[in-house]
């Protein structure tokens, strides 16, 4: 199994192509949709990098693969797939709660259907999927948001926003119906179980105190050195750290504009009779989810 990451600078986000160099099986982890807030537009070179690097390596894409609902970039997989057709865009089975949180909050209509079908694959947690050769197993690893999975395979997890490097240290948990507890447990019971020379692959490095792009490090790693959650690190010590900082932290840049399309499996809404797809836009005097 080979590994190749892409960064995409604007978000600090990790995206994955997974493959197998002799059958040339291949997945995809959380593609970005580049988008321009202050114009409202959204431009395809993240996804023309992953496109290129498939087709230069002749490998076979599968699956598009989502971690979770984002909430800090929009989804490339739809533009992925337009490229890729036979490729499944597949996300944990739980995504039908986030769905069901944001379908009132954004008062989309009865059209919209919280029940995942969105997605070509609701991933059964906890169970092992095939992408040809290669093989994943869906651990539930809620917390940054309810629905959250990492995917597990030969020597390497991918993490998403669960995990951090141990620089940079876990998710925020401030996301509705996140909870720190729920990510101390997924941390510590899914994660930091396994052997310590499994590979971990991180959903955003956002290069802390100026030092270069890392996406790996290792389980053992994270559970001697993670500044935020030790394998020693007390449930409390970390819930009080993290309901603390979450609370110090700025909403995401790209929020409503990401969950309303990620929600949606990465489509952003249908053209009205003009041509012109448009987002909601909420005005409140403070959010409430
Ligand atoms: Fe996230």
């Amino acid at each position: 199994m080979t590994v190749k990451e892409f960064f995409d600078p604007d978000t600090f986000t990790l995206s994955y192509i997974v493959f197998d160099s002799s059958t040339k099986d291949s997945v995809v982890i959380d593609p970005v949709l580049n988008y321009d807030p202050k114009s409202s537009t959204y431009s395809l070179d993240s996804v023309g990098q992953l496109t290129d690097f498939i087709h230069e390596n002749k490998l076979t894409l599968h699956y598009i693969l989502e971690t979770h609902a984002h909430a800090d970039h929009l989804s490339g997989s739809q533009f992925l797939k337009q490229n890729f057709p036979k490729a499944k865009v597949a996300i944990g089975e739980n995504i039908t709660k986030v769905q069901d949180l944001f379908k009132n909050y954004f008062n989309l209509s009865e059209e919209f259907k919280a029940d995942g079908s969105q997605f070509d694959e609701l991933l059964v947690l906890g169970k092992v999927f095939y992408a040809g050769s290669l093989w994943f197993k869906t651990l539930p690893t809620p917390g940054h948001t309810p629905a959250c999975c990492c995917f597990l395979t030969e020597g390497a997890v991918f993490s998403g926003d669960t995990l951090f490097m141990p620089d940079y240290g876990t998710g925020r948990c401030d996301f509705p119906s996140g909870s720190a507890e729920d990510l101390y447990e997924s941390i510590t019971k899914q994660l930091y179980t396994l052997p310590d020379n499994t590979i971990v692959y991180v959903g955003h490095d956002y290069l802390p105190n100026g030092r270069g792009l890392k996406c790996a490090s290792t389980i053992g790693d994270e559970k001697r050195d993670n500044i935020r959650l030790k394998a020693t690190t007390k449930k409390e010590e970390f819930i009080r750290y993290r309901e603390t900082r979450d609370a110090e932290l700025e909403t995401p840049k790209l929020l409503l504009q990401s969950i309303q399309t990620n929600i949606r499996a990465g489509n952003i809404p249908s053209p009205e009779s003009n041509q012109i797809s448009y987002l909601k836009i909420p005005i409140q005097l403070k959010p409430s989810f």
